[in-house]
Protein backbone atom coordinates (compact mmCIF):
# COMPACT_ATOMS: atom_id res chain seq x y z
CA UNK A 1 0.00 0.00 0.00
CA UNK A 2 1.62 3.63 -0.67
CA UNK A 3 1.66 5.67 1.82
CA UNK A 4 -0.43 8.39 0.54
CA UNK A 5 -2.92 6.28 0.28
CA UNK A 6 -2.84 4.91 3.55
CA UNK A 7 -2.39 8.71 5.34
CA UNK A 8 -5.68 9.88 2.79
CA UNK A 9 -7.50 7.11 4.35
CA UNK A 10 -6.22 5.90 7.78
CA UNK A 11 -9.25 6.21 9.66
CA UNK A 12 -11.18 3.33 7.42
CA UNK A 13 -7.66 1.51 7.51
CA UNK A 14 -7.40 1.69 11.22
CA UNK A 15 -7.41 -2.07 12.90
CA UNK A 16 -6.51 -3.74 9.67
CA UNK A 17 -3.83 -5.57 8.99
CA UNK A 18 -1.81 -3.67 6.02
CA UNK A 19 1.61 -4.17 4.18
CA UNK A 20 3.69 -1.10 3.31
CA UNK A 21 7.09 -1.15 1.36
CA UNK A 22 9.84 1.71 1.99
CA UNK A 23 13.06 3.29 2.72
CA UNK A 24 14.06 3.97 6.19
CA UNK A 25 14.55 7.81 7.51
CA UNK A 26 15.60 6.81 10.74
CA UNK A 27 15.73 4.18 13.49
CA UNK A 28 15.66 4.67 17.39
CA UNK A 29 15.93 1.37 19.68
CA UNK A 30 15.14 0.65 23.05
CA UNK A 31 15.38 -2.26 24.71
CA UNK A 32 12.30 -4.25 23.77
CA UNK A 33 11.43 -1.84 20.88
CA UNK A 34 12.47 -0.21 17.76
CA UNK A 35 10.94 2.59 16.32
CA UNK A 36 11.06 3.29 12.84
CA UNK A 37 10.35 6.35 10.40
CA UNK A 38 9.76 4.32 7.16
CA UNK A 39 8.79 6.20 3.57
CA UNK A 40 8.12 5.42 0.16
CA UNK A 41 8.60 8.68 -1.16
CA UNK A 42 4.78 8.69 -2.00
CA UNK A 43 3.94 11.53 0.79
CA UNK A 44 6.16 13.93 3.46
CA UNK A 45 5.46 11.99 6.61
CA UNK A 46 5.99 8.46 5.74
CA UNK A 47 4.86 6.09 8.48
CA UNK A 48 6.14 4.46 11.97
CA UNK A 49 6.90 1.13 12.52
CA UNK A 50 7.30 -0.41 15.47
CA UNK A 51 9.10 -3.69 15.70
CA UNK A 52 9.19 -5.88 18.90
CA UNK A 53 13.19 -7.06 19.16
CA UNK A 54 11.07 -10.88 19.48
CA UNK A 55 9.53 -10.72 16.66
CA UNK A 56 8.63 -14.12 14.78
CA UNK A 57 8.10 -14.05 11.65
CA UNK A 58 11.05 -11.66 9.81
CA UNK A 59 13.38 -12.44 6.59
CA UNK A 60 16.68 -11.01 6.10
CA UNK A 61 19.45 -9.83 8.74
CA UNK A 62 16.84 -7.14 10.89
CA UNK A 63 20.01 -6.12 13.19
CA UNK A 64 21.57 -4.27 10.39
CA UNK A 65 19.12 -1.88 9.56
CA UNK A 66 19.98 1.39 9.31
CA UNK A 67 19.10 4.76 7.44
CA UNK A 68 18.68 4.07 3.68
CA UNK A 69 17.79 0.07 4.30
CA UNK A 70 14.71 -0.95 2.12
CA UNK A 71 11.63 -2.73 3.87
CA UNK A 72 8.33 -4.51 3.46
CA UNK A 73 6.62 -4.49 6.76
CA UNK A 74 3.08 -6.06 7.03
CA UNK A 75 1.28 -5.15 10.00
CA UNK A 76 -1.55 -3.90 12.61
CA UNK A 77 -2.62 -0.11 12.04
CA UNK A 78 -3.35 1.95 15.40
CA UNK A 79 -3.52 4.60 16.75
CA UNK A 80 -0.46 6.05 18.21
CA UNK A 81 -0.22 6.84 21.76
CA UNK A 82 2.78 9.09 20.83
CA UNK A 83 1.98 13.05 19.80
CA UNK A 84 4.35 12.37 17.14
CA UNK A 85 2.02 10.83 14.18
CA UNK A 86 -1.84 9.79 14.29
CA UNK A 87 -1.02 6.23 13.54
CA UNK A 88 1.55 4.25 13.34
CA UNK A 89 1.95 0.51 12.39
CA UNK A 90 2.85 -2.80 15.05
CA UNK A 91 4.62 -4.83 12.76
CA UNK A 92 4.23 -8.58 12.40
CA UNK A 93 6.16 -9.99 9.71
CA UNK A 94 9.16 -7.39 8.35
CA UNK A 95 11.78 -8.26 5.60
CA UNK A 96 14.85 -6.54 4.91
CA UNK A 97 14.77 -6.39 0.99
CA UNK A 98 18.22 -4.11 0.65
CA UNK A 99 20.90 -2.98 3.69
CA UNK A 100 22.58 0.24 3.17
CA UNK A 101 25.85 -0.19 5.20
CA UNK A 102 26.01 2.75 7.98
CA UNK A 103 29.49 3.63 7.52
CA UNK A 104 29.19 3.81 3.43
CA UNK A 105 25.42 5.30 3.32
CA UNK A 106 26.53 8.98 2.24
CA UNK A 107 23.02 9.89 3.57
CA UNK A 108 23.33 8.44 7.01
CA UNK A 109 24.31 11.76 8.63
CA UNK A 110 21.56 13.63 10.34
CA UNK A 111 20.94 17.20 8.70
CA UNK A 112 23.10 17.22 5.42
CA UNK A 113 24.38 20.50 3.43
CA UNK A 114 22.38 21.11 0.46
CA UNK A 115 25.72 21.54 -1.53
CA UNK A 116 27.18 18.15 -0.23
CA UNK A 117 23.63 16.47 -1.55
CA UNK A 118 24.34 17.91 -4.90
CA UNK A 119 26.98 15.06 -4.81
CA UNK A 120 24.82 12.50 -4.59
CA UNK A 121 21.27 13.72 -7.05
CA UNK A 122 20.56 9.81 -7.43
CA UNK A 123 20.14 9.14 -3.37
CA UNK A 124 19.60 12.62 -1.93
CA UNK A 125 15.67 12.14 -3.25
CA UNK A 126 14.96 10.20 -0.30
CA UNK A 127 15.70 12.77 2.19
CA UNK A 128 12.56 14.68 3.48
CA UNK A 129 13.69 18.36 1.67
CA UNK A 130 13.99 16.91 -1.52
CA UNK A 131 11.40 14.53 -1.53
CA UNK A 132 9.31 17.52 -0.77
CA UNK A 133 10.86 19.59 -3.91
CA UNK A 134 9.87 16.70 -5.93
CA UNK A 135 6.51 16.28 -5.25
CA UNK A 136 5.73 20.03 -5.52
CA UNK A 137 7.48 19.96 -9.17
CA UNK A 138 5.05 17.32 -10.40
CA UNK A 139 2.41 19.27 -8.70
CA UNK A 140 3.63 22.46 -10.80
CA UNK A 141 3.55 20.17 -14.01
CA UNK A 142 -0.32 18.68 -12.79
CA UNK A 143 -1.16 22.68 -12.31
CA UNK A 144 0.24 23.28 -15.38
CA UNK A 145 -1.96 21.24 -17.35
CA UNK A 146 -4.86 21.67 -15.34
CA UNK A 147 -4.80 25.50 -16.40
CA UNK A 148 -4.27 24.89 -20.28
CA UNK A 149 -6.64 22.64 -20.94
CA UNK A 150 -9.45 24.64 -19.12
CA UNK A 151 -8.13 27.60 -21.12
CA UNK A 152 -8.84 25.53 -24.37
CA UNK A 153 -5.04 25.18 -25.24
CA UNK A 154 -3.56 22.37 -27.01
CA UNK A 155 -0.44 20.66 -25.57
CA UNK A 156 1.79 20.08 -28.13
CA UNK A 157 5.78 19.00 -27.71
CA UNK A 158 7.38 19.43 -31.25
CA UNK A 159 10.71 18.46 -32.26
CA UNK A 160 13.63 18.63 -30.13
CA UNK A 161 15.87 18.55 -32.95
CA UNK A 162 16.29 21.05 -35.27
CA UNK A 163 17.96 23.31 -38.07
CA UNK A 164 16.59 26.77 -36.63
CA UNK A 165 18.47 28.70 -33.75
CA UNK A 166 15.71 30.73 -32.76
CA UNK A 167 17.14 33.23 -29.93
CA UNK A 168 20.11 34.39 -31.65
CA UNK A 169 22.36 35.05 -28.36
CA UNK A 170 21.53 31.38 -26.33
CA UNK A 171 24.14 29.56 -28.17
CA UNK A 172 22.84 26.07 -29.05
CA UNK A 173 24.54 22.32 -28.94
CA UNK A 174 25.19 21.15 -32.46
CA UNK A 175 24.15 17.47 -33.67
CA UNK A 176 26.34 15.12 -35.22
CA UNK A 177 25.88 11.16 -35.54
CA UNK A 178 30.20 11.10 -35.84
CA UNK A 179 32.51 9.93 -33.10
CA UNK A 180 34.04 13.09 -32.49
CA UNK A 181 36.60 12.05 -29.76
CA UNK A 182 39.18 11.20 -32.28
CA UNK A 183 39.25 13.44 -35.41
CA UNK A 184 41.76 11.50 -37.84
CA UNK A 185 38.71 8.81 -37.42
CA UNK A 186 36.83 11.63 -39.24
CA UNK A 187 36.71 11.04 -43.21
CA UNK A 188 35.02 14.47 -43.56
CA UNK A 189 37.00 16.57 -41.61
CA UNK A 190 40.37 15.12 -42.71
CA UNK A 191 41.72 16.80 -45.44
CA UNK A 192 39.48 20.62 -44.55
CA UNK A 193 39.31 22.42 -42.18
CA UNK A 194 35.90 22.77 -42.12
CA UNK A 195 33.04 19.94 -41.05
CA UNK A 196 31.55 18.78 -44.25
CA UNK A 197 27.86 18.46 -43.18
CA UNK A 198 26.35 17.40 -46.20
CA UNK A 199 27.83 13.88 -44.94
CA UNK A 200 26.19 13.91 -41.49
CA UNK A 201 23.01 12.65 -40.33
CA UNK A 202 20.67 15.64 -41.75
CA UNK A 203 22.96 16.55 -44.64
CA UNK A 204 23.38 20.05 -42.92
CA UNK A 205 23.89 21.71 -39.43
CA UNK A 206 21.23 20.49 -37.00
CA UNK A 207 20.99 21.90 -33.27
CA UNK A 208 19.16 21.48 -29.75
CA UNK A 209 16.12 23.58 -29.47
CA UNK A 210 16.96 27.05 -27.48
CA UNK A 211 13.19 27.24 -28.01
CA UNK A 212 9.89 25.38 -29.69
CA UNK A 213 8.89 29.21 -30.11
CA UNK A 214 9.01 28.80 -34.20
CA UNK A 215 7.16 25.79 -34.49
CA UNK A 216 4.57 26.52 -31.71
CA UNK A 217 4.02 29.56 -33.99
CA UNK A 218 3.19 27.44 -37.13
CA UNK A 219 0.71 25.12 -35.20
CA UNK A 220 -0.60 28.17 -33.67
CA UNK A 221 -1.06 29.80 -36.84
CA UNK A 222 -3.66 26.68 -37.70
CA UNK A 223 -4.55 25.34 -33.75
CA UNK A 224 -4.80 28.79 -32.04
CA UNK A 225 -3.73 28.08 -28.83
CA UNK A 226 -0.68 25.73 -27.76
CA UNK A 227 1.61 25.17 -25.39
CA UNK A 228 4.60 23.00 -25.01
CA UNK A 229 6.62 21.33 -22.01
CA UNK A 230 9.64 20.52 -24.19
CA UNK A 231 12.92 20.58 -22.75
CA UNK A 232 15.56 23.68 -24.34
CA UNK A 233 19.12 23.39 -24.48
CA UNK A 234 21.70 26.10 -24.19
CA UNK A 235 24.75 26.38 -24.31
CA UNK A 236 26.09 30.17 -22.76
CA UNK A 237 28.60 29.21 -19.91
CA UNK A 238 26.36 30.67 -17.38
CA UNK A 239 27.31 29.48 -13.44
CA UNK A 240 24.95 31.48 -12.41
CA UNK A 241 22.22 29.86 -9.70
CA UNK A 242 19.24 30.52 -12.55
CA UNK A 243 20.73 29.22 -15.65
CA UNK A 244 21.12 25.30 -16.25
CA UNK A 245 21.82 23.83 -20.13
CA UNK A 246 18.94 21.46 -20.04
CA UNK A 247 15.26 23.03 -18.62
CA UNK A 248 11.71 22.43 -18.52
CA UNK A 249 10.11 25.20 -20.90
CA UNK A 250 6.51 25.83 -20.87
CA UNK A 251 5.71 27.84 -23.79
CA UNK A 252 2.89 29.29 -25.02
CA UNK A 253 1.59 30.38 -28.47
CA UNK A 254 -1.76 31.71 -29.47
CA UNK A 255 -3.38 33.36 -32.01
CA UNK A 256 -5.50 36.59 -32.06
CA UNK A 257 -4.41 37.35 -28.56
CA UNK A 258 -3.26 40.99 -27.58
CA UNK A 259 0.23 41.49 -25.44
CA UNK A 260 -1.80 42.55 -22.57
CA UNK A 261 -4.08 39.72 -23.24
CA UNK A 262 -0.78 37.43 -23.15
CA UNK A 263 0.33 38.95 -19.95
CA UNK A 264 -2.62 38.70 -18.25
CA UNK A 265 -2.20 34.72 -19.04
CA UNK A 266 0.94 34.65 -17.40
CA UNK A 267 0.11 36.20 -13.98
CA UNK A 268 -3.46 34.03 -14.08
CA UNK A 269 -0.85 30.65 -14.80
CA UNK A 270 1.18 31.39 -12.30
CA UNK A 271 -1.53 32.10 -9.89
CA UNK A 272 -3.14 29.21 -10.45
CA UNK A 273 -0.12 27.09 -10.05
CA UNK A 274 0.23 28.53 -6.35
CA UNK A 275 -3.36 28.01 -5.79
CA UNK A 276 -3.13 24.39 -6.68
CA UNK A 277 -0.04 23.73 -4.85
CA UNK A 278 -2.08 25.17 -1.66
CA UNK A 279 -4.62 22.74 -2.50
CA UNK A 280 -2.56 19.92 -2.93
CA UNK A 281 1.10 20.22 -1.70
CA UNK A 282 0.35 21.54 1.56
CA UNK A 283 1.95 18.66 3.29
CA UNK A 284 5.42 19.74 1.44
CA UNK A 285 4.79 23.17 2.03
CA UNK A 286 4.67 22.84 5.36
CA UNK A 287 7.71 20.65 5.21
CA UNK A 288 10.00 22.92 3.30
CA UNK A 289 8.88 25.57 5.51
CA UNK A 290 9.66 24.47 8.56
CA UNK A 291 13.18 23.18 7.64
CA UNK A 292 14.43 24.63 4.55
CA UNK A 293 12.28 27.95 3.57
CA UNK A 294 11.28 30.13 6.30
CA UNK A 295 8.27 31.62 4.76
CA UNK A 296 7.27 29.61 2.12
CA UNK A 297 3.21 29.53 2.61
CA UNK A 298 2.82 33.07 3.35
CA UNK A 299 5.04 33.82 0.26
CA UNK A 300 2.92 31.54 -1.81
CA UNK A 301 0.04 33.34 -0.53
CA UNK A 302 1.18 36.55 -1.39
CA UNK A 303 2.28 35.71 -5.01
CA UNK A 304 -1.27 34.72 -5.31
CA UNK A 305 -2.85 38.16 -3.40
CA UNK A 306 -0.54 40.77 -5.75
CA UNK A 307 -1.32 42.54 -8.67
CA UNK A 308 1.51 42.07 -10.84
CA UNK A 309 2.74 45.74 -11.89
CA UNK A 310 2.90 46.69 -15.29
CA UNK A 311 5.43 48.97 -16.51
CA UNK A 312 7.34 50.06 -20.11
CA UNK A 313 10.91 49.64 -20.47
CA UNK A 314 11.66 53.58 -20.82
CA UNK A 315 9.83 53.52 -17.08
CA UNK A 316 11.82 51.28 -15.54
CA UNK A 317 15.19 52.60 -16.97
CA UNK A 318 13.86 56.14 -15.72
CA UNK A 319 13.18 54.66 -12.17
CA UNK A 320 16.80 52.48 -11.80
CA UNK A 321 18.51 56.02 -12.64
CA UNK A 322 16.65 57.56 -9.81
CA UNK A 323 18.26 54.91 -7.28
CA UNK A 324 20.74 55.72 -5.55
CA UNK A 325 21.95 52.69 -4.07
CA UNK A 326 22.89 50.81 -7.49
CA UNK A 327 26.52 49.66 -8.38
CA UNK A 328 26.35 49.91 -12.24
CA UNK A 329 25.26 52.62 -14.18
CA UNK A 330 22.02 52.48 -15.97
CA UNK A 331 22.04 52.76 -19.64
CA UNK A 332 18.84 53.02 -21.68
CA UNK A 333 19.77 50.31 -24.22
CA UNK A 334 21.03 47.67 -22.22
CA UNK A 335 20.19 44.61 -20.71
CA UNK A 336 18.92 44.33 -17.09
CA UNK A 337 21.15 42.44 -14.55
CA UNK A 338 19.85 40.50 -11.73
CA UNK A 339 20.98 43.63 -9.41
CA UNK A 340 18.48 45.79 -11.19
CA UNK A 341 15.89 43.12 -11.91
CA UNK A 342 15.65 43.31 -7.75
CA UNK A 343 15.43 46.61 -7.69
CA UNK A 344 12.72 46.63 -9.72
CA UNK A 345 11.01 44.26 -8.20
CA UNK A 346 11.48 45.54 -4.53
CA UNK A 347 10.31 49.14 -5.96
CA UNK A 348 7.08 47.77 -7.02
CA UNK A 349 6.71 45.62 -3.67
CA UNK A 350 6.10 42.34 -5.99
CA UNK A 351 5.98 41.01 -9.69
CA UNK A 352 6.79 43.36 -12.44
CA UNK A 353 6.37 43.14 -16.22
CA UNK A 354 8.50 44.77 -17.68
CA UNK A 355 7.47 45.74 -21.73
CA UNK A 356 8.12 47.70 -24.54
CA UNK A 357 11.94 46.88 -24.72
CA UNK A 358 14.27 48.31 -27.29
CA UNK A 359 13.86 45.67 -30.40
CA UNK A 360 18.01 46.70 -30.73
CA UNK A 361 18.49 44.32 -27.82
CA UNK A 362 15.63 42.01 -28.27
CA UNK A 363 15.27 38.56 -30.60
CA UNK A 364 14.23 39.20 -34.45
CA UNK A 365 10.93 37.60 -34.28
CA UNK A 366 9.41 40.49 -31.99
CA UNK A 367 6.73 42.80 -33.24
CA UNK A 368 7.78 46.40 -33.72
CA UNK A 369 5.88 49.34 -32.31
CA UNK A 370 4.59 51.76 -35.42
CA UNK A 371 5.60 54.88 -33.18
CA UNK A 372 9.39 55.37 -34.31
CA UNK A 373 10.45 54.69 -30.83
CA UNK A 374 12.57 51.47 -32.32
CA UNK A 375 10.29 49.74 -29.27
CA UNK A 376 8.59 46.35 -29.94
CA UNK A 377 5.72 44.61 -28.13
CA UNK A 378 6.95 42.14 -26.31
CA UNK A 379 7.70 41.86 -22.21
CA UNK A 380 10.31 40.23 -19.41
CA UNK A 381 8.21 39.05 -16.23
CA UNK A 382 10.38 39.76 -13.46
CA UNK A 383 9.68 37.94 -9.83
CA UNK A 384 10.86 38.95 -6.36
CA UNK A 385 12.87 36.30 -4.00
CA UNK A 386 15.72 37.06 -6.27
CA UNK A 387 14.42 34.78 -9.11
CA UNK A 388 14.75 38.05 -11.72
CA UNK A 389 13.59 37.01 -15.29
CA UNK A 390 10.57 33.83 -15.09
CA UNK A 391 8.54 34.91 -18.55
CA UNK A 392 10.14 36.37 -21.23
CA UNK A 393 7.12 37.11 -24.75
CA UNK A 394 6.28 39.02 -27.10
CA UNK A 395 3.73 39.33 -30.28
CA UNK A 396 5.48 37.85 -33.01
CA UNK A 397 6.23 39.91 -36.10
CA UNK A 398 3.47 38.87 -38.29
CA UNK A 399 4.22 41.49 -41.13
CA UNK A 400 6.72 39.51 -44.03
CA UNK A 401 8.36 42.95 -45.12
CA UNK A 402 8.97 43.51 -41.90
CA UNK A 403 10.04 40.60 -40.83
CA UNK A 404 12.87 40.41 -43.83
CA UNK A 405 13.98 43.88 -42.61
CA UNK A 406 14.93 43.14 -39.32
CA UNK A 407 15.89 39.50 -40.14
CA UNK A 408 18.54 41.25 -42.20
CA UNK A 409 19.21 44.00 -39.88
CA UNK A 410 20.37 41.15 -37.40
CA UNK A 411 22.39 39.14 -39.62
CA UNK A 412 19.53 36.27 -39.23
CA UNK A 413 19.82 33.39 -41.98
CA UNK A 414 16.61 33.36 -43.31
CA UNK A 415 17.01 30.20 -45.68
CA UNK A 416 15.86 27.78 -42.57
CA UNK A 417 13.49 29.73 -41.90
CA UNK A 418 11.15 29.49 -45.00
CA UNK A 419 8.50 27.99 -43.66
CA UNK A 420 8.37 31.10 -41.11
CA UNK A 421 8.03 33.62 -43.47
CA UNK A 422 5.09 31.10 -45.22
CA UNK A 423 3.12 32.15 -41.91
CA UNK A 424 3.72 35.79 -43.13
CA UNK A 425 3.05 34.92 -46.52
CA UNK A 426 -0.01 32.72 -46.23
CA UNK A 427 -3.28 34.21 -44.16
CA UNK A 428 -0.81 35.64 -41.40
CA UNK A 429 -2.77 36.83 -38.24
CA UNK A 430 -1.77 38.59 -34.98
CA UNK A 431 -0.49 36.82 -32.56
CA UNK A 432 2.23 36.08 -29.68
CA UNK A 433 3.66 33.82 -26.87
CA UNK A 434 6.18 33.56 -23.81
CA UNK A 435 8.33 31.12 -22.79
CA UNK A 436 8.31 30.50 -18.78
CA UNK A 437 11.52 28.59 -17.67
CA UNK A 438 9.79 25.32 -15.05
CA UNK A 439 12.66 24.97 -12.90
CA UNK A 440 12.81 28.45 -12.26
CA UNK A 441 9.15 28.18 -11.14
CA UNK A 442 10.05 25.34 -9.03
CA UNK A 443 12.51 27.83 -7.41
CA UNK A 444 10.07 29.99 -6.54
CA UNK A 445 7.64 27.64 -5.31
CA UNK A 446 10.23 26.04 -3.24
CA UNK A 447 12.22 28.79 -2.01
CA UNK A 448 15.21 26.55 -2.92
CA UNK A 449 18.07 29.38 -3.72
CA UNK A 450 19.89 27.06 -6.56
CA UNK A 451 18.21 25.87 -9.58
CA UNK A 452 20.76 22.54 -9.31
CA UNK A 453 18.24 21.41 -6.55
CA UNK A 454 15.11 21.45 -7.97
CA UNK A 455 16.25 19.52 -11.27
CA UNK A 456 17.00 16.06 -10.19
CA UNK A 457 19.79 15.62 -12.43
CA UNK A 458 21.24 18.93 -13.03
CA UNK A 459 22.84 19.12 -16.56
CA UNK A 460 24.83 23.15 -16.22
CA UNK A 461 27.99 24.51 -17.57
CA UNK A 462 31.02 21.88 -16.54
CA UNK A 463 28.19 19.66 -14.49
CA UNK A 464 26.70 16.86 -16.22
CA UNK A 465 27.08 13.43 -14.09
CA UNK A 466 24.20 11.01 -14.82
O1 LIG B 1 13.69 34.63 -22.40
P1 LIG B 1 13.86 33.35 -23.17
O2 LIG B 1 15.20 33.10 -23.74
O3 LIG B 1 12.74 33.37 -24.28
C1 LIG B 1 12.60 32.46 -25.27
O4 LIG B 1 13.25 31.44 -25.41
C2 LIG B 1 11.38 32.69 -26.12
N1 LIG B 1 11.61 32.05 -27.43
C3 LIG B 1 10.19 32.15 -25.42
C4 LIG B 1 8.91 32.29 -26.19
O5 LIG B 1 8.48 33.41 -26.43
N2 LIG B 1 8.31 31.18 -26.59
O6 LIG B 1 13.50 32.12 -22.22
C5 LIG B 1 12.24 32.07 -21.59
C6 LIG B 1 12.38 31.70 -20.13
C7 LIG B 1 13.19 32.68 -19.30
O7 LIG B 1 12.43 33.78 -18.88
C8 LIG B 1 13.65 31.81 -18.14
O8 LIG B 1 12.63 31.67 -17.16
C9 LIG B 1 13.83 30.45 -18.82
O9 LIG B 1 13.07 30.46 -20.01
N3 LIG B 1 15.25 30.22 -19.14
C10 LIG B 1 16.07 29.39 -18.46
N4 LIG B 1 15.86 28.62 -17.39
C11 LIG B 1 16.91 27.88 -16.92
N5 LIG B 1 18.14 27.89 -17.51
C12 LIG B 1 18.39 28.65 -18.60
N6 LIG B 1 19.60 28.62 -19.17
C13 LIG B 1 17.33 29.46 -19.12
N7 LIG B 1 17.22 30.29 -20.16
C14 LIG B 1 15.95 30.75 -20.16
MG1 LIG C 1 14.67 36.31 -21.81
Amino acid sequence: MKLKYLSENYEKLLDTTITVNGWIQTVRSQKDLSFIKLNDGSNAGGVQLIVDSNLEEKKGNIDEINIGSSLKATGLLVKSPGGGQPYEILVKKLEVLGLAPISEYPLSKGKLPLDYLRNYAHLRTRTQTFGSIFRIKSGISNATHAFFKSKGYLHVNPNIVTVNECEGGAGVFQITEHDISDHSKLPEIKDSVKHDWTRDHFSKPAYLTVSSQLQLEALSCALGSVYTTNKSFRSEHSMTNKHLSEFEHLEIEDAFITLDELMQVGEDYIKSVGQYLLDNCMEDITNLGKFVSKGLEERINTIINTEFKRVRYSEAIDILKQASSLSKPVVYGEDLCSEFENYLTEHFAGPVFVSHWPIAIKSFYMKQCMDGTGECENFDLLMPYKVGELIGGSMREDNLEAMLDVMKSKGVNPEPLDFYLDLRRFGTVPHGGFGLGLDRMCMMFTGMESIKDVVAFPVCYKTCEY
